[in-house]
């Protein structure tokens, strides 16, 4: 791709666009830019290039004898290619990532011509322009910055230029969406993380979080370009997706937790159904057979060690938290070892409403737990997951929370009874 600019400020466009990638490009003799001072062309002693308007008004308005001169040297130069001269300009069409890689398919020179003053004689528009651009609705004192940006953006797309077309494709405006966030080292900072998923190596889950991602921001930063986005099936899908994340609730009451009375048995079962409900959905076989009953949780209660959630008066959550040095079982590992030899609580039977499912409620409720467990003299928390228990052993890492070792349970008939233990040190 040759680019020739025609401009009266040839030495700082060669310092820009001499730079970095695009300098590196040219030098590899992928990419030829060659910039023109429009005055050698003049055909007075004064090497004027404007004039005053016919008519009267404002300013200068730059001759058409100059331009059509250099535009003849640069299109000699530049011998039979496939040409097009375009005149920056504030009236052009608006210009950008389409356009950009439809001249990079057309054509293999570019000649962009550099107005200043009140602009250029119409009759070397007329004459000798192929199309105008503009880099935006706002006007600049010359064409000088937009040439730079067309230039830019047409040359990184030119093959060679970056080291792989994946640095293009994916990123913003290439397929009509933004790009999705980046991130690197370190993994936190200020106090924020990067997203777990991009550090778990899982390609096909980064993939599916990307595309979700510049989906959603393009849809809050640029509806515009949103309503003109044309979703294929599997974006449709991903879009049901946000959707659906987007109607989950916001919390706006306070989340409290309060010892669980006999009385709120009703509630407890009720927590108890669902939470049954969502495990045999997502194949977890646990609470599938008659344990927890209702004698469970009343025994619970009567050591005053089951604890109800309320969202406002309604209940979100329960959970039972076993004081130290009362294990009514205890959890032998049959492999690892615990962390800590710190007295500990055991945490049993957290439950948080399915209603409340992407809302923050499991991480209140974990403050709570621990809060619990610090007010019954124990150091450090314990307890027991299922392997399969995904969204379990999810909130448990982000609270901290580490694997100790597996441990076998009598299992109930027909259910496995192996589970993974994890601890925490409470500070
Ligand atoms: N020249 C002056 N303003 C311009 C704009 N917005 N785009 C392209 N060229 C220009």
């Amino acid at each position: 791709m040759r680019i020739d600019i025609l401009t009266l400020f040839p030495d700082s466009m060669r310092a820009v666009l001499g730079e970095s990638i695009l300098g590196r490009a040219a030098k590899k003799g992928v990419i030829d830019i060659q910039c023109t001072q429009i005055r050698d062309y003049t055909d007075n002693k004064q090497q004027q290039v404007d004039d005053y308007p016919y008519g009267g008004g404002w300013g200068c308005v730059m001759m058409a004898q100059p331009l059509k001169a250099c535009l003849d040297d640069v299109m000699t130069k530049a011998g039979p290619r496939k040409s097009r001269v375009i005149y920056m300009s504030p009236q052009g069409r608006p210009f950008n990532q389409a356009e950009a890689r439809r001249l990079v398919a057309e054509y293999d020179h570019l000649v962009l011509v550099c107005g200043h003053y009140e602009g250029i004689d119409e009759r070397f528009i007329e004459e000798c322009v192929d199309e105008e651009l503009s880099i935006g609705d706002y006007v600049l004192t010359g064409g000088e910055l937009a040439a730079m940006v067309v230039t830019d953006c047409v040359c990184r797309m030119v093959p060679g230029v970056l080291s792989d077309t994946e640095c293009y494709t994916g990123e913003s405006h290439w397929d009509g969406l933004l790009e999705y966030p980046q991130y690197t080292r370190p993994e936190v900072w200020e106090g924020r993380e990067v997203p777990e998923v991009l550090r778990g190596g899982d390609h096909a889950k980064i993939e599916h979080w990307r595309r979700k991602q510049q989906l959603e921001r393009t849809r809050i930063k640029r509806p515009d370009m949103f309503a003109a986005f044309r979703p294929d099936e599997a974006d449709e899908k991903l879009l049901l997706e946000l959707q659906r994340e987007r109607s989950r609730m916001k919390l706006t009451e306070t989340v409290t937790c309060r010892k669980a009375a006999m009385e709120d048995m009703p509630a407890i079962l009720e927590l108890l159904s669902g939470a049954r409900k969502r495990l045999k959905k997502a194949r977890v076989d646990v609470w599938q057979g008659p344990y927890p009953s209702e004698e469970t949780f009343a025994a619970d209660i009567a050591r005053g060690e089951c604890f109800l959630l309320l969202y406002g008066d309604e209940p979100s959550g329960m959970f039972t938290v076993e004081a130290p040095g009362a294990p009514y079982y205890e959890a032998e590992l049959t492999d690892g070892k615990w962390h800590s030899e710190a007295p500990y609580s055991v945490l049993h039977r957290n439950v948080v409403a399915g209603k409340f499912a992407g809302t923050g409620m499991a991480d209140h409720e974990m403050r709570f737990i621990e809060e619990t467990a610090l007010n019954q003299g124990a150091r450090a928390l314990r307890l027991l997951t299922h392997k399969k228990n995904q969204p379990m052993k999810h909130l448990l890492l982000r609270h901290g929370y580490r694997f100790a070792g597996n441990v076998e349970l009598i299992p109930e008939p027909g259910l496995s009874g192996t589970r993974q233990a994890f601890e925490k040190v409470l500070k």
